[in-house]
């Protein structure tokens, strides 16, 4: 029984010995007398006499690291360290951290057998026994005259960390020279100097400066009229109810200090801060915790280098700052605890002078949009254009970025700092073109992690998947294993493989806006369209129908490799068609003799395929709406392919037919119909096809064409037709077209596909049929479209947008790719 009383008893006893050891670790009072030390692991601490202050040593967060400091004793240490001695030589040994009060006078800190203090007030020789340390209520640590407490020898507010105390002074020791600044500390886990401080101005005037690497002054508070800041126009820093302000300024010093009116019920700190805020923090009597009175900048964005070099702010983001693509935090560690003064560098070095084009190892700018940068970073540059600014930056190899505008050209040189990405949609930034190494091309994450890099896109292997998942008929093709995912490239890697668009590159120029020429690294070639602006249509439309013409996979219709949605552009890729397009044979006097007879039915042949496939793809149905030679594109075996799908039509199900009151193509091909009422189906695409082969077979344009009084080439292949002279229409370069009822056979088709009425013409599966079947009987044809008088006038009308238009207006063309 007595035994079970007799535990808990002693084990209270020991819990009050332990707490007793644990908690009075404050050595006697206030005071460190000649002889004493404080251990750090006895965990002593000195106490200040009103129990305000606490000096002893710490470690701040997860930090091994010991330190010497000063902290509000109710507030605790945590984010509250006023004054740190050792701020550069962090002490490591727990048990055997010290500091002493030597017999010279001076506090020295020591760890084990260190021979050199890590930290000491390094008076000269006071004579023996003669100090004392003194913690006041203040928070000022004071070495001083034992006999005289009014003669001070050394005091912690003369050395001030980052935090400016009431009764601390903020100036210049005019015999030393020393400033008394506040200089933040690296960050949250570490006191040593960080690169951001508040001080006196050097040159004498009684104004203050934020300053960035202890050079660069990023605010400024104006001079002091012994009321207030005249330019930082901070009321809250001035004589007011709660605080008194004083410029000193005598012989020896200069400086400012302040003091709290009412000490009992008041308290009050600035702080540099690690993130470059100066703040100032009060306590009013009540809950043990700080409020925040007033700091500067009011927004992360204004302070300057926020994000170190090469580093960008971003607001609301879960990390304020990120690295410019193809940079790294420089140190990895510094960033986990948020700080990026150390900022980003470079993951591969420019190339500079070793600039060529011919390696791809050029230098090369990326565009950054919509950011905010500080105007005196930069230099302005005079350059006539955007081209010359960038030229400019090229060739200097201290160039790191420029920007231009209709206000002209700038360059940075050296580390891009405090740039602040806006976002979209709100207030509008600049452009600037950052430098990178070419390498960087292959390395470059675009944002949109799905945006590839055209420059090193795999297209032979894609296509070889898509090769193999064709069906013996050479025709339907699946991309079978393969998401039927349009690849998205990135716009740097597209304007890299234009040489940025250069006019040089340019193919043609579309209704739907340019064509260029481009090149991967490994040599192949593509073609770049790029869609106007004007055009109007909205992102998910274009990519919803990009996606769906990409599906569309057919020998004889050329092929799109992907698109880019960037900003605001509208990029399609295509496959590059060496040989260009129809008409750039078919009319010209001299190329017209490269094509062959057999040429030209395989090129029709393949027309009536690559249509049969739209009309019948799937559920489907693609009416194309602009055949006509300069959108078949002839690859480097004169294949033909169909292109352009700008107007395309997609029509579902059994619906075969729809209007509309915007009549768009190009006359000529167009059918009555469509010409006439807007009224368009598979059956106009049926119409244009048998123009195409009128036109292939006679080697003549339906419009522009004059003989015998035809107005057109309809007419005048029906009049032949209707006088038995048919064979007459041939393309006279053709000598011996074998054998003449072949021709023949052409003709009836053609004439059958531009009948009248849409119900005359055959379908596609049709002329499919009478093509292969060359023996199957045909119908005859009834006098065609466009040959009587009543419509014959399709050389000159006015389209339903009320646009005049004469001959073979184009409304696009896509031209030799
Ligand atoms: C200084 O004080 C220490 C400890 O109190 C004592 O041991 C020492 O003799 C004193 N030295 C002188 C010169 O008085
Ligand atoms: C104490 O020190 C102060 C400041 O050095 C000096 O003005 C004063 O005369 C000293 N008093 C005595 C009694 O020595
Ligand atoms: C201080 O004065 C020097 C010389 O007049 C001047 O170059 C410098 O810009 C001044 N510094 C400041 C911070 O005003
Ligand atoms: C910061 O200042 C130091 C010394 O003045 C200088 O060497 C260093 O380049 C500066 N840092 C930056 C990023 O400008
Ligand atoms: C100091 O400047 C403030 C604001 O400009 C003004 O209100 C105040 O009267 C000035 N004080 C003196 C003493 O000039
Ligand atoms: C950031 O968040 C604040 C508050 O939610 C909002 O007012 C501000 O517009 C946001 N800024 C950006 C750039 O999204
Ligand atoms: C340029 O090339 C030369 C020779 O290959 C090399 O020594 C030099 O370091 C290069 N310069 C740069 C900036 O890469
Ligand atoms: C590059 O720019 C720096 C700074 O503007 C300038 O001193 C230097 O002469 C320029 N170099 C060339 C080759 O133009
Ligand atoms: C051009 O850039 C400068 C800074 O480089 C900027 O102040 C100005 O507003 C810009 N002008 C336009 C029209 O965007
Ligand atoms: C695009 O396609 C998606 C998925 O098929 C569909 O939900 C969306 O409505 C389409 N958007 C437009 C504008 O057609
Ligand atoms: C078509 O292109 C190939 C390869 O570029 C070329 O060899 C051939 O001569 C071209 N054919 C014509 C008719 O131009
Ligand atoms: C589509 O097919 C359905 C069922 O076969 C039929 O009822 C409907 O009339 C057809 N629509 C058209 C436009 O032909």
């Amino acid at each position: 029984m007595g035994a079970r009383k007799t535990k808990p008893w002693l084990l209270f006893v020991l819990l009050l010995i332990l707490s007793y050891y644990r908690t009075c670790f404050s050595i006697a009072g206030d005071t460190l007398s000649p002889g004493h030390s404080l251990s750090h692991s006895k965990s002593e601490t000195i106490l200040s006499k009103g129990d305000t202050f606490e000096l002893g040593f710490f470690k701040p967060g997860t930090s091994l690291k010991i330190y010497l400091g000063i902290w509000h004793k109710r507030f605790g240490q945590k984010d509250n360290i006023v004054w740190v001695a050792n701020r550069e030589n962090p002490l490591s040994h727990p048990s055997s951290s010290t500091l002493i009060l030597s017999e010279d006078g001076n506090l020295l800190l020591f760890q084990r057998s260190s021979k050199v203090p890590f930290w000491s007030t390094n008076l000269a020789f006071q004579g023996p026994n003669t100090t004392e340390a003194v913690l006041g209520d203040d928070g000022n640590f004071v070495l001083r005259d034992r006999s005289n407490a009014s003669c001070i020898f050394w005091e912690s507010f003369d050395h001030p960390t980052d935090t400016w105390l009431p009764g601390a002074k903020l100036g210049i020791d005019k015999v030393t020279g020393k400033p008394q600044q506040l200089i933040s500390w690296k960050n949250s886990q570490d006191p040593a100097p960080g690169v951001f401080s508040l001080g006196l101005d050097p040159n004498g005037s009684n104004q203050y400066f934020l300053e960035w690497n202890r050079s660069q002054i990023y605010w400024s508070s104006g001079l002091w009229n012994l009321t207030t800041f005249s330019f930082a126009n901070v009321p809250e820093i001035s004589r007011n109810s709660h605080f008194n302000y004083n410029f000193v300024s005598h012989e020896n010093v200069r400086y400012f200090t302040y003091s709290i009116l009412d000490p009992s019920s008041f308290r009050s700190k600035f702080v540099m801060k690690y993130t470059g805020e100066i703040t100032q923090n009060v306590w009013l009597a009540g809950p043990w915790e700080w409020t925040l009175y007033w700091h500067y900048p009011k927004k992360l964005s204004d302070i300057y280098a926020f994000c170190g070099a090469f580093g960008v702010y971003r607001e609301n983001s879960s990390s304020p700052c990120e690295c410019q693509k193809g940079f790294e935090p420089f140190s990895m560690e510094d960033v986990s605890l948020n700080d990026w003064s150390g900022g980003c560098v470079r993951k591969s070095p420019l190339q500079c002078e070793n600039n060529t084009y011919a390696n791809g190892k050029k230098d090369w700018f990326m565009k950054i949009s919509n950011v905010q940068y500080l105007p005196h970073c930069s230099k302005p540059y005079s350059a006539v254009s955007a081209r010359r600014c960038e030229q400019a930056c090229l060739k200097n190899c201290s160039c790191t970025a420029y920007a231009y505008n209709s206000s002209g050209c700038m360059i940075w040189e050296g580390a891009l700092l405090t740039l602040q990405q806006l976002s979209d949609g709100g207030e509008a930034g600049q452009n600037i073109y950052l430098r990178l190494a070419a390498h960087e091309h292959q390395n470059t994450k675009v944002e949109k992690s799905s945006s590839n890099n055209l420059l090193l896109f795999d297209f032979d292997s894609e296509l070889q998947a898509i090769n193999d998942g064709m069906n013996t008929n050479g025709n339907l093709k699946k991309r079978e294993n393969k998401d039927a995912e349009l690849p998205l490239f990135s716009y740097e890697s597209v304007s890299v493989a234009t040489n940025n668009f250069s006019p040089a590159k340019k193919l043609g120029e579309g209704g739907f806006g340019p064509v260029y020429k481009g090149k991967l690294l490994k040599g192949r070639e593509i073609a770049v369209k790029m869609l106007s602006k004007r055009s109007g249509q909205g992102i998910e439309e274009f990519r919803n129908e990009t996606i769906l013409i990409a599906k569309l996979q057919h020998k004889n219709l050329v092929r799109i490799l992907g698109c880019c949605i960037e900003r605001d552009e509208k990029i399609l890729i295509y496959e590059y068609m060496p040989n260009k397009s129809l008409d750039f044979y078919l009319f010209d006097p001299t190329k017209k003799q490269m094509l062959g007879w057999e040429t030209r039915i395989h090129i029709i042949e393949g027309i009536a395929q690559g249509l049969l496939y739209l009309h019948q793809y799937s559920r489907l149905r693609i009416i194309h709406r602009d055949l006509k030679p300069s959108n078949i594109l002839l690859d480097s075996e004169m294949n033909p392919k169909i292109s352009d799908f700008g107007m395309a039509r997609i029509v579902e199900g059994n619906e075969t037919q729809a209007n509309t009151n915007r009549i768009v193509g190009t006359y000529g091909y167009m059918a009555p119909e469509y010409v006439m009422d807007g009224s368009y189906s598979i059956k106009s695409d049926v119409f244009s096809f048998g123009v195409l082969v009128l036109e292939i077979v006679s080697g003549r344009k339906n419009i522009g064409f004059y003989n015998n009084e035809s107005p057109n080439l309809l007419r005048y292949a029906w009049e032949l037709w209707r006088d038995d002279q048919s064979l007459d229409l041939m393309e006279p370069t053709i000598r011996y077209p074998s054998p003449p009822y072949v021709l023949l056979r052409f003709i009836n088709i053609g004439l059958l596909c531009v009948q009248e009425s849409p119900t005359d013409r055959p379908t596609m599966p049709d002329v499919v049929s009478m093509i292969s079947n060359e023996h199957a009987p045909l119908p005859t044809p009834k006098q065609p479209a466009f040959t009587t008088g009543r419509n014959m006038d399709i050389n000159s009308s006015i389209d339903n947008a009320g646009n005049c238009s004469k001959n073979s207006v184009t409304f696009s063309t896509m031209e030799a790719r």
